[in-house]
């Protein structure tokens, strides 16, 4: 093993260039990753987790008709300047500044999946350790699931994914692993198969979203070879890593809404709103009404 295998993550890439069909006709023209919860986009929520793991670089994974997220992490010059002037308070802008140094914008061209997308961050990545969060998984808890993440990479290095128990009929949607030997939250993964069969799948613990990976694997995604559905899976390049480098998965102690469904998207928008110190109340107060 490289003396990589403990470097700081410092830098975490965000594939954001997905299309978003299941969003029509929301996402024509709006990139999902902008869809709000409540009242922040769903990539606020991953840069946010990112912040707090300790992340310096976000990378963001883009493609056309993605410019609204750039936009975002922009300083809003003309806004804050209107703002200002009028004697409003900007301090609900302070997480959306990301400053040139902070932040890297690289486009993937042609949808070929997400192995590939992470492969097209490369040459920003560099040689060093790297962070991978697809916002669509929305994990929501205190320590955030990167940062717990960072945690168990300070004692364990190497490779480390971020894993959860499902269903077992509803394994052949993600990545699965092979578990290993189980010590509290961390289990060691000794293979990894990407939307197995149900028959076929060696558990039922599914890879959800968050990845620390070695930047050996950016070697093997330069092979372009095809997986699961035709694209180039990341779950399968980093499979290669397993018996050479340490792999494990976190189980995250808190709560995971899959934004990338439509039900998912309305179970987080309720949960978060719920827990608004600003709004929770009238909300359980709609929600009863409405239920009644
Ligand atoms: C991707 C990954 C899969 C992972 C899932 C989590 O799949 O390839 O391993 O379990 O994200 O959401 P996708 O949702 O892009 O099909």
């Amino acid at each position: 093993m490289t003396d990589n295998s403990r470097k700081p993550i410092r830098k975490a890439v965000f594939p954001v260039a997905g299309m978003g069909t299941r969003f029509l006709p929301a996402t024509k023209a709006v990139p999902k990753e902008m869809l709000p919860i409540v009242d922040r986009p769903l990539i606020q929520y991953a840069v946010d987790e990112a912040r707090a793991a300790g992340i310096e670089q976000m990378i963001f994974v883009t493609g056309r008709g993605k410019g609204a997220i750039e936009d975002h992490f922009d300083i809003g010059f003309e806004l804050e300047t209107t703002m200002k002037e009028r004697g409003k308070d900007v301090s609900i802008l302070d997480g959306t500044r990301l400053s040139p140094g902070n932040c890297a914008y690289v486009r993937q061209q042609e949808p070929l999946g997400l192995g590939h997308a992470v492969w097209c961050a490369r040459d920003i990545v560099g040689d060093e350790p790297f962070a991978v969060m697809l916002p669509d998984e929305l994990m929501w808890g205190e320590p955030g699931c990167l940062k717990q993440m960072v945690d168990a990479y300070e004692k364990v290095g190497g490779n480390l994914i971020s894993v959860l128990e499902v269903p077992r009929e509803s394994v052949s949607s993600y990545g699965v692993i092979a578990p290993g030997k189980v010590d509290g939250a961390l289990t060691e993964v000794t293979g990894l198969v990407e939307k197995p069969k149900v028959a076929d799948a060696p558990s039922n613990k599914i890879v959800s979203g968050r990845y620390i990976l070695q930047p050996q694997v950016m070697h093997t995604l330069q092979d372009q070879e095809k997986g699961a559905g035709g694209e180039i899976q990341l779950t399968d390049a980093m499979a290669k890593m397993i018996g050479n480098q340490p792999f494990h998965a976190v189980t995250f102690d808190g709560r995971r809404f899959d934004c990338g469904s439509k039900t998912g998207f309305v179970e987080a928008t309720l949960a978060i709103a719920l827990e608004r110190e600003d709004m929770g109340e009238d909300v359980r107060a709609i929600a009863t009404r409405l239920l009644g």
